[in-house]
């Protein structure tokens, strides 16, 4: 399969784990991923149509560039990988803009996710974006990711929106396909590394579930990525649960190991099954 890389580096990006992946999507329905991230999923899935959305509205933001005008948002970028401005001023004039929604602030944010720390997007308290400098001498310009990314975005029916989670789940349908690869918990304090203000804990990931189980029991059908720990299992229980094992590309301790991960799938016909064993219980 001709796999194919999203134009940003993204924590969690599921670029590694994507022929697998794709195994366990459907792809004959509407196709929603509430957590788009870095997209590498939506570029290698074909379904009829899309919704994708993220809290992140910096990140949404540069997507409706994409589809709008992809042309003028790549010359606004490569002149910036072009000049020889500095990180920190650069991130500074990023955070300092009043106005987040502009082409401008769309290349800022590409040329910061390429020089950042291991492309992690993280922001502090007031909303300000606090990735340190990465390490790299020579940083790649991604050209032809960006057009192959902005033909997908132009050539499919698209629905882009900066929202909640519980939101874009709300909207699910029968036959719809929710991908779902939120932040991961943690193993032992259901904790992890923030990707906005707010980390994703214990209790999101418990409404994440209730609310899929709704949307499945509306006709959809739900497949889900996380961490495999006693806590996701718990959570997830009513899931069918693959384990799989993900090499991993950042780690805050410096573990390269691969990581072992879940993908569970829950259907409707699962729900109705159990209920069916209940009622003759
Ligand atoms: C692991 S990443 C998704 C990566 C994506 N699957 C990929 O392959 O590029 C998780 C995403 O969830 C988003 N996120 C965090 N909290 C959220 C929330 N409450 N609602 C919607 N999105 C959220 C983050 O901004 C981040 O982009």
């Amino acid at each position: 399969m001709n796999i194919k890389k999203s134009f940003l580096k993204w924590p969690g990006g599921k670029g590694r784990i994507i022929e697998l992946l794709l195994s366990y999507l459907p792809t004959n329905g509407r196709f929603i991923e509430p957590f788009v991230g870095a997209g590498n999923v939506f570029i290698n899935v074909d379904a009829k149509s899309y919704i994708l959305t993220d809290s992140n509205s910096d990140l949404i933001n540069v997507y409706h560039w994409l589809k709008s005008d992809a042309t003028i948002l790549i010359n606004e970028t490569k002149a910036l990988f072009d000049s020889e401005v500095d990180f920190y001023e650069l991130r500074n004039q990023f955070n300092l803009s009043s106005k987040r929604h502009t082409l401008e602030q769309a290349a800022k944010f590409i040329w910061l996710n390429r020089h950042c720390f291991n492309g992690l997007c993280r922001y502090n308290r007031n909303g300000n974006f606090n990735v340190p400098k990465g390490k790299h001498s020579n940083t790649y310009f991604p050209e032809q990711e960006l057009i192959n990314f902005s033909k997908k975005l132009c050539d499919t029916d698209v629905l882009l929106t900066a929202c909640d989670f519980r939101t874009t789940i709300t909207k699910a349908e029968s036959n719809d396909i929710i991908y779902c690869d939120p932040p991961y918990l943690g193993p032992f304090n259901g904790s992890f590394v923030g990707y906005t203000s707010n980390s994703f804990d214990y209790i999101k990931t418990q409404e994440l579930e209730k609310c899929l189980f709704d949307a499945v029991k509306r006709g959809a059908i739900a497949i889900i990525s996380n961490s495999d720990n006693p806590i996701t299992q718990e959570i997830f229980n009513k899931f069918n649960i693959h384990s799989i094992e993900s090499p991993r590309s950042i780690a805050a301790n410096g573990n390269r190991k691969p990581a072992k991960e879940i993908i569970g799938v829950l259907t409707p016909e699962m729900i109705n099954n159990s209920q069916q064993k209940d009622l003759t219980k």
